[in-house]
C-alpha cells in the first residue's frame, strides 16, 4: 500500500474537560458539521461519565466513539476502574493508551501500558498507543532511544492478527498544550519515520506500511494541513482544539483536502 493512501485519522481527546451540557453540544456540533464524509476517520474521546450521552449523539453518524483509558481486566475488585467490555458496551470503538499525561502524571509504566494494549486489542477495542519524548530527552538526543523503548515494551506480545486495530500517536510531551514549543512538520515527519522503522523491525515491513501514525501536540487549524501533507503523518490526536467544534472541524477539513490531494497525486503517478 502506498503510504500516501493510508486513511487519515482525526481524534479529539477531550481529556478532563466539559460538563454534560457542553459534551452534548460539542458532539452535536461535530456530527452536524461532518456531513456524510467518509474519507477521514473521525473519533471523539469524551471523559468516562459522558461516553454514554456522546455515544447516543454519535449513533448513526460517521463519527466514532473512543475512551481515554481502560483497565486491563475483564471484571473484578478494581474500584474506580473501567473494563474493555464496559467500553464496548457503551459503543466505544477506540481507546487511547499510554498518553503522556498518564505516563508522567499518573505514573503508568511501559509494562502496565503493554498489559492494557494487549487486553484491549484481544477484547476487541481499537487501540491508539501514544509515545513521545520529554523536552529534556530531546535536548539530550534521546528521542530515538526513548521511542524505541516505548514501542518495544509497549508492543511486546501483541498478536500480529490484531495489528489492523492498532494505530500509534507520536505526542512529544514538550509540544502538548504548549504555545511556545511546537513540533515542526519536519520534526513530526522524522519522528514518525523512526516509529515506522522500529514498528517494521518488530512486525515486518508490510504491517509498518499499513500502520497509521497520528501526530499530537498543539495541532490547530492553522498548522494541521502542513502536518498532514508530510509523508508518514496519518492524522492527528487533538487536545485543546477538539474542545471547539469549529476548530476541530477545520482540522477535519484539512485532513480531507490533504487526503484528496494525495489520492490524486497517487493516481497521476500510477
Ligand atoms: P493539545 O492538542 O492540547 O496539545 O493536546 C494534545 C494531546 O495531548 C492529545 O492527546
Amino acid at each position: 500500500m502506498s503510504p500516501a493512501l493510508r486513511q487519515k485519522f482525526v481524534v479529539g481527546n477531550w481529556k478532563m474537560y466539559t460538563n454534560a451540557a457542553e459534551a452534548r453540544q460539542l458532539a452535536k456540533a461535530v456530527v452536524d458539521g461532518m456531513g456524510a464524509e467518509e474519507r477521514v476517520s473521525v473519533t471523539l474521546c469524551p471523559p468516562f461519565p459522558y461516553l454514554a450521552l456522546v455515544g447516543e449523539i454519535l449513533k448513526g453518524s460517521g463519527v466514532a466513539l473512543g475512551a481515554q483509558n481502560v483497565y486491563p481486566e475483564k471484571e473484578g475488585a478494581f474500584t474506580g476502574e473501567v473494563s474493555p467490555t464496559m467500553l464496548l458496551d457503551l459503543g466505544c470503538k477506540y481507546v487511547i493508551l499510554g498518553h503522556s499525561e498518564r505516563r508522567h502524571k499518573l505514573g503508568e509504566s511501559d509494562a502496565f501500558i503493554n498489559q492494557k494494549v494487549r487486553v484491549a486489542l484481544a477484547d476487541g477495542l481499537d487501540v491508539i498507543l501514544c509515545v513521545g519524548e520529554t523536552l529534556e530527552q530531546r535536548k539530550n538526543n534521546q528521542t530515538e532511544a526513548l521511542l524505541d523503548q516505548q514501542l518495544t515494551l509497549g508492543l511486546a506480545g501483541v498478536s500480529a492478527d490484531t495489528l489492523t486495530r492498532l494505530s500509534l500517536a507520536y505526542e512529544p510531551v514538550w509540544a502538548i498544550g504548549n504555545l511556545e514549543h511546537h513540533a515542526t512538520p519536519q520534526q513530526a515527519q522524522d519522528a514518525h519515520a523512526v516509529i515506522r522503522r522500529r514498528f517494521g523491525q518488530i512486525f515486518g515491513e508490510k504491517s509498518a506500511q499499513e500502520l497509521a501514525i497520528e501526530y499530537g501536540g498543539s495541532v490547530k487549524p492553522d498548522n494541521a494541513a502542513a502536518l498532514f501533507c508530510r509523508d508518514g503523518v496519518d492524522g492527528a490526536l487533538i487536545g485543546g482544539a477538539s474542545l471547539h467544534a469549529d476548530q476541530f472541524l477545520a482540522i477535519v477539513r484539512a485532513a480531507i483536502s490533504t487526503s484528496l490531494t494525495q489520492e490524486n497525486s497517487a493516481k497521476t503517478a500510477a
